[in-house]
């Protein structure tokens, strides 16, 4: 019978029998995440496994899971050849539903935010700002949208060498739902929805999103008419909530 407890389904091969360790760190929606590692024991990995949907038809269900796992995979090879800082892509299985990435070893932004000593003032934070609209605006500025950016999509990575809780490079994430579009209005409402997703995850550091978005023009040269579009977008997004 199908279950919400997803992880409890056998892993498909070679997981299923491997002794290698392997942690699960999330279960989300669509995916879980582990972390294992790959090649050799010490070289560290996320693998990343789409379980296939008992709900759904077989043939259906695997050719979304195909189309899936390769547009990302595809998405962060252009990403990773174009400059932006993502996981490397190590290996992957379309019909069994798995990925196994580069393990970047640091925290998301979210969590590097809910953490941070409160000693790091707002120039910390307007410093992890810029870069969050660096890799953001670098990441438009090759055509590539992201479609759920958030700050549990975005990694810091960090080393023992790290001294704030909120150094490190960005490392963007999870581009399940990523397109390669040339649309005004879908780099507008990517930069809405990270927008959206700081209010309400962070609204602290709220005030400071400004920062975001001067970095992004900072990199991005179409950023005036993405920055003219995003008002739009805003607007938009407060007539429909005051609809409800
Ligand atoms: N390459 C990676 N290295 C280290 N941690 C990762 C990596 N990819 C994902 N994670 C961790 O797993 C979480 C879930 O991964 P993500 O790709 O965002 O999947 P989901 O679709 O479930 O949101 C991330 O928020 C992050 O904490
Ligand atoms: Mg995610």
């Amino acid at each position: 019978m199908a279950t919400e407890t997803t992880s409890q389904r056998p892993l498909p091969a070679p997981f299923n029998n491997s002794t290698d360790s392997l942690t699960l760190i999330t279960q989300g929606a669509e995916a879980l995440l582990y972390k294992t590692t790959f090649l050799t024991p010490t070289t560290p990995a996320a693998l990343k496994i789409r379980p296939s949907k008992p709900w759904r038809h077989p043939t259906l269900d695997k050719r979304l899971t195909r189309q899936r796992i390769l547009a990302e995979a595809r998405v962060l090879a252009k990403c990773k050849r174009d400059g932006v800082s993502v996981p490397a892509v190590l290996a992957l299985d379309w019909e069994n539903g798995w990925t196994v990435s580069e393990w970047i070893e640091g925290v998301t932004v979210k969590e590097a935010l809910r953490k941070r000593n409160l000693e790091e003032g707002d120039s910390a934070v307007q410093s992890l700002m810029q870069r969050i609209g660096h890799a953001v605006g670098t990441l438009h500025s090759i055509g590539v949208i992201h479609g759920d950016l958030t700050s549990s999509n975005m990694m810091l990575r960090q080393d023992p060498t790290t001294h704030g809780t909120l150094d490190g490079d960005i490392v963007l994430i999870d581009f399940g739902l990523a397109t390669q579009a040339t649309q005004e209005e879908d780099r507008a409402v990517d930069l809405y929805v990270l927008e959206r997703a700081f209010g309400s995850t962070h609204p602290r550091e709220e005030a400071l999103f400004g920062v975001v978005l001067e970095a992004y023009g900072g990199v991005y040269k179409g950023a005036r008419a993405t920055l003219r579009r995003l008002e739009d977008v805003r607007m938009r997004g407060r007539k429909k909530s005051m609809l409800g």
